[in-house]
């Protein structure tokens, strides 16, 4: 399939795995590129700019199609040297850059020097006007639904895709509740050139992370995501979990005097418990509303291929089908 995102970014298939904290490693990234899609390092996972280094070497060895790595700009306990980390991604010979949470206006130039495409990920059109202005190739918008940070406006993508169809020159794909051919073919109908998917690929085999998360994913269903730190406007969508009770319970004392100290226990250092060890009541971590829609743990590969399989049926058959034979006829002719 040819989209504006294939083309963008020379990959065969419209699927993109977003950046993931402790899941967006080597493995992950250059099994989606392998099979067809665009994988995503992880940058901050990595603890300093010269593990990054070597995380990109690592996925080097494991695909030679196009790979890229996330860099989020959230609030953070503390500031991460950017600049460094984009001298690592230049070095290591990246050319595609996923942005995320605040604007990456201040790094553009950065990244253009070195011929780097941008694709950053935003929750509203307002946002997503500004990061083409900026120069972004390319938007990430991320409904309601998401898994990690939705933003504040609470608008969900059967509202936010066209909208955004409505308003952007560069293209963009659908992200937060994507997970199979119905997902995509309502993506591209919607006007997106493509989707990202996260919690769908960490239920996969090659996600580098604990059994029991993908289980989790497995058994969850579309009612088990909690939202979390709205009071301090930094809103995360997480799978509903002891210690996510805890931090509700506390959100729900301090309300509107809540203060990121006051559930450091629960949402810092939650990433390498839960990912690496599978200790699931650790805390917060991020998940879609689209695990109501995880069933199996195939590869990456299977995924992909039966995604795509599934995307041509839906267009050929269920689209087609509805359309009368008139209609069809007229098409085929043009
Ligand atoms: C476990 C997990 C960790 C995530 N970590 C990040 C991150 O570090 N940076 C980022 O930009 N997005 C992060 N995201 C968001 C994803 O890149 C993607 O936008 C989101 O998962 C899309 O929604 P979906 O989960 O419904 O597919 C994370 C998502 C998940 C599920």
């Amino acid at each position: 399939m040819k989209t504006a995102i294939t083309e963008l970014f020379g990959i065969e298939h419209p699927i993109i795995q977003g950046g993931m904290h402790y899941v967006g490693f080597a493995e992950l990234a250059g099994a989606v590129s392998n099979a067809g899609g665009l994988g995503i390092i992880t940058g901050l996972t990595q603890r300093t700019p010269e593990l990054l280094a070597k995380e990109i070497a690592r996925c080097h060895d494991l695909t030679d199609k196009p790979f890229g790595v996330n860099l989020t700009f959230l609030p953070s306990f503390s500031a991460p040297p950017y600049p460094e980390y984009i001298a690592a991604i230049r070095e290591g010979g990246i050319k595609i850059v996923e942005t995320a949470g605040r604007s990456p206006e201040q790094y553009m130039p950065a990244l253009k020097a070195a011929g780097i495409k941008v694709i950053h990920k935003c929750t509203s059109v307002r946002h997503s006007l500004k990061a083409e202005q900026i120069g972004c190739d390319a938007v990430s918008v991320d409904g309601f639904e998401c898994g990690g940070h939705p933003g504040e406006d609470d608008m969900p993508n059967m509202i936010l895709l066209p909208r955004a169809a409505e308003e952007l020159k560069i293209p963009f794909v659908a992200s937060g509740g994507m997970a199979d051919a119905r997902s995509l073919v309502a993506a591209l109908a919607m006007g997106a050139a493509g989707m990202n998917m996260g919690t769908r690929f960490m239920a996969t085999k090659e996600a580098p992370v604990h059994d029991n998360v993908k289980n989790a994913l497995v058994a969850a269903s579309e009612l088990d995501t909690r939202l979390v730190m709205r009071a301090i406007r930094n809103t995360e969508r997480v799978l509903k979990n002891a210690g996510v009770d805890r931090l509700l319970e506390i959100e729900r004392e301090k309300g509107a005097k809540l203060k990121i100290e006051d559930i450091h226990n629960e949402v810092a250092g939650v990433y390498p418990k839960v990912m690496i060890e599978g200790d699931m009541d650790a805390g917060a971590w991020s998940c879609g509303m689209v695990v109501g829609l995880i069933h199996d743990i195939p590869t990456v590969k299977e995924l992909i291929d039966r995604i795509m399989a599934d995307a041509e049926r839906l267009i050929r058959s269920r689209l087609m089908g509805l359309l009368g034979a008139e209609s069809r006829a007229s098409l085929e002719v043009a």
